[in-house]
């Protein structure tokens, strides 16, 4: 029998395939570090606050994991479980930290990392319209066209956007006035190549090189192509001293090309996907996870 046993949260309304893959996945290489896992939908557990402390109501109600894999993006039911004094990885901080980009960049910018010019878009109540565009006008100025919007919860590159002139920009902040975004500096000799590293505590796990020729972004999803890579000594410095900085003990770290190939940080993940890279380089990453899960449970003992 398993010495420790766990859960792995995900959101229970997602069906995608490409997720269903990436539990199995987990759920083996749990097995293979001697962990036993339940793999548990977020919306089973009902966190209740009761008599001012936090308690699980639901179908896992009486149940103890040693530890829970929290593969969801639901900070507050995460924070929730923290409270009742459960150690999840991510931490329901480091989650947050990755998963809002403007969070991110801020947390970084603390300590001088490497990243493109960011603003932060001004918050914009939903029953309020734009009464001033100078604030645009300073956008502008600071960054040049073309730069890059991104709303601050995205994924796949499917939120990302390049502006090209002033009436292209004026469209998307009329899209996107009302949702939390930034504008930045397009890093024009990286446009459409970045890498990816898998950092799992203080290491580099697995890198791939991403590269499309018909979109800025590079995602697989938009078209981009995966190509092994084997990273500098300071593009892996980077990715773990970021990951590190926003309190992950592992995350997919996307990194840009500066004009000298120096690394810029793009953004950081939080709950990387796995499939892809496994496939690029046969690396299964979610084995270094459950082990250094495994290790982490054996250190805290
Ligand atoms: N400032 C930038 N300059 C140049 N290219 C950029 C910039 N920001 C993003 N990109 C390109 O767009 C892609 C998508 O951006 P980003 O990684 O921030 O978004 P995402 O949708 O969260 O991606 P993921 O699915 O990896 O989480 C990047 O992989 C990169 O190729
Ligand atoms: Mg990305």
């Amino acid at each position: 029998m398993a010495e420790y046993s766990g859960w792995i949260i995900r959101n229970g309304h997602i069906t995608a395939n490409k997720f269903t893959e990436l539990f199995d996945m987990l759920q083996n290489a749990a097995r293979k570090s001697g962990l036993e896992v339940k793999l548990v939908k977020h919306h089973e557990l009902v966190p209740v606050i009761e008599n001012g402390s936090p308690v699980l109501k639901g179908k896992y109600s009486n149940e103890k994991p040693d530890f829970i894999l929290f593969w969801d993006k639901d900070v507050r039911l995460a924070r929730h479980l923290e409270n009742m004094g459960f150690r999840l990885y991510n931490s329901a901080q480091a989650i947050e930290n990755c998963d809002d980009k403007s969070l991110t960049h801020q947390v970084l910018s603390k300590y001088g990392i490497s990243m493109p010019k960011t603003i932060t878009s001004p918050l914009l109540f939903p029953n309020c319209d734009l009464t001033d565009f100078t604030f645009y006008q300073y956008v502008e100025e600071e960054l040049g066209y073309p730069f890059v919007m991104k709303e601050v919860y995205g994924s796949f590159g499917m939120q990302v956007y390049l502006v090209r002139n002033h009436s292209e920009f004026m469209e998307k902040v009329n899209q996107l006035k009302h949702k939390p975004h930034v504008y930045q500096e397009f890093i024009q000799s990286s446009s459409g190549k970045d890498i990816r590293l898998h950092v799992v505590g203080d290491e580099v796990v697995a890198t791939m090189m991403r590269k499309s020729e018909s979109d800025f972004r590079a995602n697989v999803t938009n078209g981009g192509k995966m190509y092994q890579y084997t990273p500098t000594e300071e593009q892996a410095a980077l990715a773990v001293k970021s990951a590190k900085l926003l309190g992950a003990d592992f995350a997919g770290v996307d990194l840009l090309f500066g004009e000298n190939d120096e690394p810029i940080i793009c953004e950081v993940n939080s709950n990387a996907h796995m499939k892809n890279i496994l496939s690029c380089t046969g690396i299964d990453v979610s084995e270094f996870i459950m082990d250094y899960i495994y290790k982490d449970l054996e250190a805290k003992r």
